[in-house]
Order: structure tokens, then sequence, then C-alpha cells
């Protein structure tokens, strides 16, 4: 499969969102990354479903929506609402998974399970069957920017063991530290879909790396 590219609206210019969405629209980006964040899962707020609403309206990409908040079953019906491809939701966040990937399922979207960097991959064993796609933090969650976790690619091809092992058809994203120096070696790792923030917005231009995350 071809790696396919999620940039993170987080390190867009907040200011001037409706450029920054347009030039994702131009660009050879698969999906759009939106980071929804508490302050209470993860120490940091970032921007809420209004914002979203209006990201929404312009972007011509499915949306994959990262909640990085707590109760994320709560807010199925706002995600629905912005018409989102992908509703991530981290396994810390769900004591009961199974049921809020069913829900996500039957509000007709593609139900994600996020892990945190200390959270094993083991424990999807029970879960991997039923979900579109793992997204596996390579930061910890909450900032844009931060050093990239080098365990994570061990996490990734003990990931990609698990879904090979158990039949299922999930993809592997990853999230946090993604740039020219880490991407390769994680699509060798296995991953499928890459998230980058500053990579991509900190970018003397930003089309051209997406371009070259991609290759
Ligand atoms: C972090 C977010 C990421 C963030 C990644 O909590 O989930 O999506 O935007 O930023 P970079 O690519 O700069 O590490
Ligand atoms: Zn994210």
């Amino acid at each position: 499969m071809k790696t396919l590219v999620s940039p993170s609206i987080l390190s867009a210019d907040f200011g001037n969102l409706q450029a920054d969405i347009e030039m994702l629209n131009r660009s050879e980006a698969d999906w759009i990354h939106a980071d929804v964040m508490d302050g209470v899962f993860v120490p940091n707020i970032s921007f809420g479903f209004p914002v979203l609403k209006a990201v929404a309206k312009v972007a011509q990409k499915p949306l994959d929506v990262h909640l990085m908040i707590v109760q994320p079953e709560k807010f199925i019906p706002e995600v629905k609402a912005l018409g989102a491809y992908i509703m991530n939701v981290h396994y810390e966040a769900c004591p009961h998974l199974h049921r809020v990937v069913q829900q996500i399922r039957e509000a007709g979207m593609q139900p994600a399970v996020t892990i945190n960097p200390a959270t094993p991959v083991s424990l999807l064993k029970d879960i991997i069957k039923d979900v579109y796609m793992v997204l596996v933090m390579s930061v910890n969650p909450g900032f844009g920017g931060q050093e990239f976790i080098e365990h994570s690619l061990d996490k990734i091809r003990e990931l990609k063991a698990l879904i090979k092992e158990t039949g299922s058809n999930a993809l592997i994203e990853v999230d946090g530290g993604v740039n020219m120096e880490t991407a390769p070696r994680l699509i060798e790792a296995g991953a499928d879909v890459l998230v980058a923030g500053s990579a991509v917005f900190k970018a003397a231009s930003p089309e051209e790396a997406i371009r070259n995350l991609k290759q």
C-alpha cells in the first residue's frame, strides 16, 4: 500500500486557517488530521467543534479527527456532523472501548483507537479486528513539535505482527515527531499513515514537504 499522509492542522496558522486548508486541498495530502484537546486528558486545549465546523466547510479531503479528550463517546454526534471520515479515540480514555467503537461505526464513521507511548500494543488484542485503524502516538499527546520516541518503532513492528496474526485489516497510523528523518524508518517498520504537524507547516514549502513525506 502507498503511504498516506495526514497533515495535522495543530501547527497551521490559526489566524488564517482557511488559507492553510486550501493549501492542503491543493496538496497531495490524503487526509486532514484534526487534534481536539480538552485540558483534562492532555495538558493543553487546542480547538473544538465550532472551529472544526469552519474547517470542514473548506476542507475537500477526508477529516481524520483525533480526540484527546475524556469521554469521547459524548461527542460522536458532533464529529459525525462534521462529515468526518475517521473518529480516533484514545484507548486510555475509554473503559468501554468496544461499545464506543461500535457506536462510531453505527454513526457511519471509521473507528480508530489511539495508544499513548506507555500503553502496550498487546492490550489491543481483543479490539484489533473491530477497528479501521490504530494510531500509535510517538510523542506524549498534547503538543506539536516534540521529539520522536524511538521505542515507537518497536511498537509499530509489534502491532504489524498482531494485525497479521489475527487477520485484522487495521491500518497503522503514527503521530508525533514525524519528519524526513523518521518517516522512512516508520514506513519500514510498517506504518501506513503518517501524521505530520510541524514537518509540514513549519517547512518553507508545506506542499513540497507533503510530497516528500509521501515518497
Ligand atoms: C500531538 C498531536 C499531533 C501533533 C503532531 O498531541 O496529536 O497530531 O500535531 O505534531 P508534530 O508533527 O509537530 O510532532
Ligand atoms: Zn494527532
